[in-house]
Formats: C-alpha cells, structure tokens, sequence
C-alpha cells in the first residue's frame, strides 16, 4: 500500500510526508480556499489532517493524496477518497474531495485529479458508489463533480448535521457515481 501513487498528464497524486506540511498549512490558512469549507486552520490541524489521511491509507486503503504539479514539483492540495464521518440519509458512504491552493484554481487540476481516483478506484477498490457533497454555493467544486460524471438528484439535498441553524454553508448538495465492479 505504501507505494501507491497516480500519474496523470500534469499531476503526481501520491501519498504524504511530512515535508508536505507548510504547503499544505498555507493553503488551509487561506480564507478564500475556505470559503465554503469552514474557519480556516493552524499548523497543528493541518498535521492532523495528514496524519488522518496516511491512518485511512493504512487501515482502508484509500485516502486523500498529496497532489503535486509534476513539472515544478509543488505540492498543490489534495484529492481523494475519505470515509464520510457524520450520520444522514446517506451515510455509511465514501466521498471523494479536493482542496486546491488559490493560484492553481481554473486550470483543470482538480478535474484531471479527481478524474484518475475515479478510474483508480473502479479498479483497485470494491466500492459501489462514491459520493461527493458541498455547501449549495459552491459552485466550482459542483462543476468538478458535475465534469467527472457525478448526478445530482434534488431529493438527496441535505442539512449538514455538524452545523448549526445559522451557519450559511449547512445547506449541502449531494452528487453520486456508480463504479464499475
Ligand atoms: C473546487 C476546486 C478544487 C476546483 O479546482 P480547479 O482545479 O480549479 O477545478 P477545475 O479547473 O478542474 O474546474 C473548475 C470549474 O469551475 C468553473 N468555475 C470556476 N469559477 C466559477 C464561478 N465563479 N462560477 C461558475 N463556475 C466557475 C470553471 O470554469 C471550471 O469549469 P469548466 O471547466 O466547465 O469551465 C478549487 O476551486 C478549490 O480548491 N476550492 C476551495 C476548496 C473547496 O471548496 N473544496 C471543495 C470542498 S467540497
């Protein structure tokens, strides 16, 4: 498991080492990358997060990869697969996400990214289906979902049940794919 890694045409999606840590932090430091995820973190929840990841890698067998341009070698953000934590209508599932540093938004990356984990996973893993989900205005990352040949369907719409009543992102989209077993 530990040599896992994806190429892609312009990405290197691998797993995590510690030299990730300030790339990562900085990126989870920014506001606008935030925006429709929550407050943003410190150093020490951005480790933890690492540290989440390479324990799914371990125990599941699929995580959240490190994603790195293969030209320049930066370490731009994650994609990946994670077991959904929180109980609602569709849960016990897995959902794949993505967060990426501002300066390499709109170039295709998370699209490219997210489209490799799909293949990777219809042929590595005995999932069914994976789910992704976002606040209702998030609007590019449901583009994303929407590009790698995810469905929407209005009645699985749910209210994120980690958020209180007043706070604006609790309202959530639901997108599903089928993967061929
Ligand atoms: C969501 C995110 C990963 C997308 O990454 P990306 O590499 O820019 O995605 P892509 O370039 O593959 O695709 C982005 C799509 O959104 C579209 N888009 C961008 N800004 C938009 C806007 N304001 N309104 C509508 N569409 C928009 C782009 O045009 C593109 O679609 P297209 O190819 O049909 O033109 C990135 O914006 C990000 O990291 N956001 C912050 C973290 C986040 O919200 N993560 C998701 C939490 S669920």
């Amino acid at each position: 498991m530990n040599g896992i890694s994806i190429r892609t045409e312009r990405l290197l999606l691998r797993r995590w080492s510690d030299a990730d840590l300030p790339a990562l932090a900085a990126l989870n430091q920014d506001s606008a990358v935030m925006e429709f995820i929550g407050p943003t973190l410190n150093e020490a929840e951005s480790q933890a997060m690492i540290d989440r990841a390479e324990r799914s890698w371990k125990e599941l067998g699929y995580g959240r990869f490190a994603v790195e341009v293969v030209e320049t070698r930066e370490l731009i953000g994650f994609i990946g697969l994670a077991q959904c934590k929180f109980e609602s209508h569709f849960t016990p599932a897995v959902e794949i996400g993505w967060r990426l540093a501002h300066k390499f938004w709109n170039l295709g990356y998370a699209t490219e990214g997210s489209s490799a984990v799909m293949d990777w996973a219809s042929a590595n893993l005995r999932l069914n289906e994976v789910v992704a989900f976002t606040s209702i205005s998030n609007i590019r990352s449901r583009r994303v979902m929407e590009k790698i040949g995810m469905d929407r369907n209005i009645s699985d719409d749910f209210i994120h049940p980690n958020l209180g009543p007043s706070d604006p992102l609790r309202q959530c989209v639901l997108y599903k794919r089928q993967l061929a077993l």
